[in-house]
């Protein structure tokens, strides 16, 4: 998979790219991070990519033709199949489901907004999906694409070994994971629940499959009610 980054901060990515899964990966050839200079696409002589908005206000708006200017030379150069992504506090809120989605893309190009935002004729002129890590609002798109990228990456098959497996954790099946214990078996008066120790593997499932649900209800019960009908679609 190939992922392209259009950003004004290239340099911000380096550390998350540096380290990790997300560095083996590309060091085993899983995924490919290409990272864009927006101004580098600039016509303009001091290679300027925002203006003031029109109608007044706060801020400065990223101008449209350096956008259209770096995807149209991504889309020349490989890219025709690469899913476009504009992160935005503006776009539909991203998801499991949606990482699960973007992972099966055979490129993905993420375009990083900063200031007040993209001018509007990018969304018109290249319908990219808007997307949204959350409510509330960061300085850019550049710490949400790094948010996606980890997310979308660790799902690349391959990419996980089989000691991180994806099976068991948050989310994929709906709910919150099981609390983990690891050594010693007491910790500052504080012991592993027995059945963990039991050798009962039966018991062991059975423990962690309670413990997700009662953690699900306490902290979100809008995903337990959601857990709830898919099984119900199940039947
Ligand atoms: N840019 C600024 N805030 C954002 C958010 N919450 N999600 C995606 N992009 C953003």
């Amino acid at each position: 998979m190939i992922i392209d980054v259009v950003t004004l901060f290239p340099s911000m990515f380096s550390g998350v790219l540096g380290e990790s899964i997300l560095k083996r990966a590309q060091e085993h050839g899983q995924v490919k991070v290409n990272l864009l200079n927006l101004r580098d696409f600039s016509k303009d002589k001091h290679k300027k990519v925002d203006a003031a908005p029109y109608g007044g206000g706060p801020g400065m708006v990223i101008m449209a033709e350096p956008v259209f200017e770096a995807v149209e030379h991504l889309r020349k150069n490989g890219r025709e199949e690469s899913f476009l992504v504009l992160l935005t506090p503006g776009g539909v809120r991203y998801d499991q489901t949606l990482a699960q989605e973007l992972s099966k893309q055979p490129g993905i190009i993420l375009l990083c907004g900063h200031y007040e935002g993209f001018d509007e004729r990018v969304s018109q002129g290249l319908s990219p999906l808007e997307v949204s890590i959350g409510d509330f609002v960061l300085t850019g798109g550049e710490v949400p694409a790094m948010v996606l990228l980890d997310s979308v990456v660790r799902l690349v098959p391959g990419v996980l070994g089989s000691q991180e497996s994806l099976v068991e954790e948050s989310f994929s099946s709906g709910a919150l994971e099981y609390p983990q214990y690891t050594r010693p078996p007491e910790v500052r008066g504080m012991a592993v629940p027995e059945v963990l120790t039991s050798g009962d593997h039966g018991k062991v499932a059975e423990w962690r499959e309670q413990k997700s649900q009662e953690k699900t209800r306490a902290r979100r019960p809008d995903l337990s009610e959601k857990a709830r009908r898919k099984k119900y679609r199940q039947i």
